[in-house]
């Protein structure tokens, strides 16, 4: 299933962007922070791959963030929804068709480090993939067998650092590690997890990543810690605490990438 193109482009009658982001949990304030506005439901784009979890809404939107045109996806479907590592794909080739180089992801995520709380935002270095998928699974071409060394743009993390500090912000940088979800990890995953080198975990992004490579974007990727990982503090896990943490950090986020947008 691919995105119906004309359609999509008689939407955005002439409007285009550089850069898109993708927004998680907690991140969905930005979508509403955007000037001249242009909003389309996931629904009214045939082909268009919509999320049924609750906090991510669904729509496309255009519109201006800091003077930068771009393209917010407010709401990503997830592998755990439908067992389908490659469910973002439609959208991310819809978005490179319509002149998108660069790729910002965002997520809300647990932390394995005791120095990384929740609040806080992680920029996402590089991740690990010890799920068994990947989204280009069956993809036929030789294209298939993409490279994965810079995964996540050096230029544009040093923007991302340098966005920080102007404003202030502690931004470290560290690993994201894939889980499919939708259960959370046991806690004797998370260690596992910090003992392969993880500093954060979480259930999107590394797919959209390997596609977005596939597909020729640049990608810049952050982390908004909602809680520390399974075990870490006794205490269960759920989305609820998900929800109602993650727009700490993504208010901090949504700083950062007002202020590095410019400079990508
Ligand atoms: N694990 C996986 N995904 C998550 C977590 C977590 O602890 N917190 C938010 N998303």
């Amino acid at each position: 299933m691919s995105v119906d193109l004309n359609v999509l482009k008689d939407q955005l009658d002439g409007r285009t962007a550089r850069i898109a982001l993708i927004l998680g949990s907690g991140l969905g304030g930005l979508a509403g922070d955007v000037d001249e506005a242009l909003r389309i439901p996931y629904a009214e784009i045939p082909g268009f791959p919509q999320s049924g979890v609750s906090g991510h809404s669904g729509e496309l939107v255009w519109g201006k963030l800091a003077g930068v045109p771009v393209i917010l996806l407010s709401g990503r479907i997830h592998y755990y929804e439908q067992g389908d590592a490659a469910a973002m794909r439609p959208a991310l080739e819809a978005l490179r068709a319509l002149g998108v180089e660069i790729l910002v992801l965002t997520n809300a995520a647990g932390s394995t480090r005791e120095d990384l709380p929740p609040g806080s935002v992680m920029l996402i270095d590089d991740h690990i993939n010890y799920s068994g998928l990947n989204p280009l699974i069956g993809e036929p071409s030789d294209a298939r067998f993409t490279g994965m060394t810079e995964a996540y743009d050096a230029g544009l993390r040093a923007h991302m650092r340098a966005a920080a500090e102007a404003e202030g912000v502690t931004l470290p940088g560290g690993v994201y590690m894939w889980f499919s979800g939708p259960s959370f990890e046991t806690p004797a995953e998370v260690r596992m997890a910090r003992l392969l080198g993880a500093d954060a975990l979480g259930m999107s992004t590394v797919p959209e990543t390997i596609l977005a490579r596939f597909l020729g974007l640049k990608v810049v990727a952050a982390s908004v810690v909602t809680n520390y990982g399974a075990g870490m503090t006794g205490a269960e896990l759920s989305h609820a605490e998900t929800k109602d943490v993650a727009p700490q950090g993504g208010a901090i986020l949504a700083r950062i990438l007002k202020a590095a947008l410019p400079r990508f």
